[in-house]
């Protein structure tokens, strides 16, 4: 049932059709800071793409762009076949709904308890959610992420590879179709960085999303990357899979995998 449904041809264009297009991205900061100098990039729907690319390359402010939160001085972004440069604000939040973004910081609020946090998120999106439909919402997106009994914590009471769990269970609870994630591992160790990557990996199986990962975990890249980006002085230096770009012939490339 399986291959047949590979081997049609509507099914099959469907699976790869872009989700994400970015074209000819260019930001200046203060003048002269010239990050984005022409970013070209498209991830396919049910794809995850990792971005690759030293500290300041620019990797945050190209998925920054995408949700709103950085203007481009120039360039184009489709999210789901619309152009999210010239929507008006109601359309634009329509989009942005269907976006998760889990910051680097991933920032809980720390006077709010677990449930407190999500509900928050839940309720600020989706206003007219009876009580139990709250509290079903909350209990399957801590599921999710495997973290069920933590609902009545504090965030002060979690280690670091739960309140990044708890960020992403935020994330997941307004079911979004893609998921952008700024170095989700980093600041952990090795064993919850891979628990966090197979997390990332069974999100995209279990929910359908499709996801850009930026992250200089190789772990991570390695585990969860269908194809990778690498970001080198503002533009799009290489781009393949992991073993392709393993053995890369720019020695520079190269380097992130040693
Ligand atoms: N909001 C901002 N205002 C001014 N400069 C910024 C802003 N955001 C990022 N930058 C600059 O853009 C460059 C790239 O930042 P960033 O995308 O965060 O790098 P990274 O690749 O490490 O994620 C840095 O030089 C940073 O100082
Ligand atoms: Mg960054």
């Amino acid at each position: 049932m399986k291959e047949k449904l590979l081997k049609d041809p509507v099914v099959k264009e469907k699976k790869q059709a872009p989700i994400i297009e970015i074209k000819n991205l260019h930001k200046t900061f203060g003048g002269d800071n010239e990050v984005l100098k022409g970013i070209n990039l498209t991830v396919n729907k049910g794809e995850d793409l990792v971005i690759l690319g030293r500290s300041g390359s620019g990797k945050s402010v190209t998925i920054k762009c995408i949700v709103g939160l950085i203007t481009p001085d120039e360039g184009e972004i489709k999210v789901f076949d619309e152009n999210v440069l010239n929507l008006k604000k109601a359309d634009l939040n329509a989009i942005r709904v269907k976006i998760g973004f889990l910051f680097q910081s991933g920032a809980l609020y720390d006077s709010m308890s677990v449930r407190e946090n999500l509900v928050f998120t839940l309720t600020k999106h989706k206003r007219d959610l009876s009580a139990e439909e709250i509290e079903n919402e909350v209990m399957e997106a801590l599921e999710n992420v495997g973290l069920g009994d933590a609902i009545d914590k504090m965030p002060s009471e979690l280690s670091g590879g739960m309140r990044k769990r708890i960020g992403l269970a935020r994330t997941l609870i307004l079911k979004p179709e893609i998921i952008l994630y700024d170095e989700p591992t980093t600041g952990l160790d090795t064993i919850t960085s891979r628990e966090i990557s197979e997390l990332i990996l069974e999100i995209k199986h279990k929910q359908k999303t499709s996801s850009i990962i930026i992250t200089h975990d190789m772990a991570c890249a390695k585990l969860t990357a269908d194809r990778i980006m690498v970001l080198k002085e503002g533009v799009i230096h290489a781009e393949g899979t992991y073993e392709e770009l393993e053995k890369d012939e720019d020695e520079w490339v190269r380097s992130f995998f040693e």
